[in-house]
């Protein structure tokens, strides 16, 4: 294929060509294929012209690039973003005969109005025929978009949230049959406004370490960030069917850098397991102008992630985020070290053909948190260019950063410098985590307590990784590793 660009992520999904903007449509299908649909601009490498192309994978890192499923009827129409559910006891009557039948809901855009249209799929999500009497949701608004609709088993029926973006509200509707919508409550001026609210999600969480889940509405907020442009914020909460209420009034973001966006939850996951997400990995602010434009396409989708949500001592629930099964692309072995204790590990991967590596530190044996000034720290760099990336975590006040600065791209919103602070438990362990993909770096603390995505735009590929461990004391012990991933593409 023709993703060997030197930016071109290979763990990572992007567009064959063209701009993607946000992760649409996703659903697991009863045969265990993954259909991702995209807003994607197939014609140009800026937003506009919005069809929904469409990808499949058995795993999430093995993508097979499908033909467009959803094309605008003319110039003035963008398909924009939505879901799609399998409706596999007919109840809109689209699928008499088969139990496999797809039904996409999305916003059909022009510039009169934003309207909730569907279309239904006799082939599993492949192509779609529109339905005859669209809308299914009637508006004048220009500012009403971006449904994303599931199966309630309890109430036995659809339920679709969305956004009313400049009022600040989700519409929680309900339908026997996906066609009939009624609308049921609305969650109005939670947490961060921003500008507009976008692209909600509502799902069933599982609770970490019991069987019990709590219900979780994510909203996408832009523009109007903390670090401008656009941000994933998040509610756990309960829900009954027709209503949601957030547990507190606190505003927990998703992410603690700025390329994480419009996410989306996969529908079909089996009840009680951690639920996959996929998140754009840009931000509206530079998404048009970002340097890969140069080599015909623009966007990165996240890795795929496994969330749940847990309670902590000091601020209550918090989103557990963190990469889905990334064993799966882990190749081969760079560096391991069980026992570094402080020192430092130095890897020369240009000749890993993707580019792309994982790598973790685990500081185990930390007697109180407080007495402890060490830090674990990682630089990528380009041996050419002297360009590089860099992060790490100071062990006593659990803080974590990311600095993108030290490459090339010179851009007012391209925020170089992130970081977070993390709740030690108390527990003796430490886990700094993170993949590296050509230009785009993902980096987790404990597991996913905290998470930050950051894309990156190096003149010269990074090839050469430190990995190093100061200031820790004997009883501490730090096991390192950095593996070298495979590629989907090449
Ligand atoms: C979010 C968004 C959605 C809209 C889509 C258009 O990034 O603005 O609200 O449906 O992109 O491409």
């Amino acid at each position: 294929g023709n993703y060997v660009g030197p930016l071109r992520p290979q763990v990572h999904f992007s567009p064959p060509q063209g701009f993607m903007n946000d992760p649409n449509g996703m659903f697991l299908d009863a045969d265990g294929l993954y259909h991702l649909y995209y807003q994607y601009n197939p014609t140009d490498v800026v937003a506009g012209n919005q069809h929904w192309g469409h990808a499949t994978s058995r795993d999430l890192y093995y993508w097979t690039n499908q033909q467009i499923a959803l094309f605008p009827g003319g110039p003035n129409e963008g398909i924009f973003s939505g879901s799609a559910v399998v409706d596999v006891n007919n109840t809109s009557g689209f699928f008499p005969n088969q139990t496999n039948g797809v039904v996409a809901i999305y916003t059909l855009n022009t510039p009169e109005r934003q309207t909730q249209d569907i279309a239904y799929s006799y082939d599993g999500g492949y192509t779609f025929i529109k339905y005859e009497n669209n809308p299914v949701i009637p508006s004048n608004s220009t500012q009403f978009r971006d449904p994303k609709v599931f199966w309630h088993a309890p109430t036995e029926h659809w339920v679709m949230v969305i956004a009313y973006c400049v009022d600040f509200e989700i519409g929680i509707f309900t339908s026997p049959n996906l066609i009939d919508w009624t609308p049921t409550s609305n969650f109005t001026r939670h947490g961060t406004l921003g500008l507009q609210y976008e692209c909600p999600n509502l799902v069933e969480m599982p609770m970490d370490g019991s069987n019990s889940t709590m219900w979780l509405l994510w909203i996408s907020i832009n523009p109007g960030a903390p670090l401008g442009g656009s941000i994933t914020e998040y509610f756990p909460g309960t829900f009954n069917g027709t209503h949601f209420a957030a547990v507190d009034a606190a505003t927990r973001l998703t992410d603690f850098a700025k390329d994480n966006y419009a996410g989306q939850f996969f529908g079909g996951i089996p009840g009680g397991q951690n639920q996959i997400s996929i998140n754009w990995a840009s931000n509206w602010q530079y998404t048009n102008v970002v340097p890969t434009g140069d080599e015909g396409w623009r966007s990165v989708m996240s890795l795929p992630r496994e969330n749940y949500l847990t309670n902590l001592t000091r601020i209550g629930y918090a989103l557990i985020s963190k990469p889905y099964n990334i064993s799966r692309v882990v190749e081969s072995e760079l560096a391991y070290n069980s026992s570094l204790g402080n020192g430092t590990v130095f890897v020369d991967y240009s000749s890993v053909p993707s580019g792309a590596l994982y790598f973790e530190a685990n500081v185990t044996g930390l007697a109180d948190s407080s007495s402890v000034d060490g830090s674990v720290n990682f630089t990528f760099t380009s041996s050419s260019t002297g360009e590089s990336i860099s992060g790490g975590t100071f062990l006593a006040s659990g803080d974590i950063w990311l600095n993108r600065g030290n490459t090339r791209w010179e851009n007012p919103y391209f925020t170089d410098k992130f970081s977070a602070t993390g709740l030690y438990d108390g527990a003796g362990a430490w886990r700094i985590s993170g993949v590296v993909d050509r230009s785009i770096v993902e980096v987790f603390l404990n597991d996913g307590e905290l998470s930050a995505s950051s894309v990156f735009f190096p003149s010269a590929p990074l090839d050469q990784m430190v990995l190093s461990v100061k200031g820790i004391n004997e009883i501490t012990t730090t096991s390192v590793g950095v593996w070298a991933l495979s590629s989907s593409w090449l």
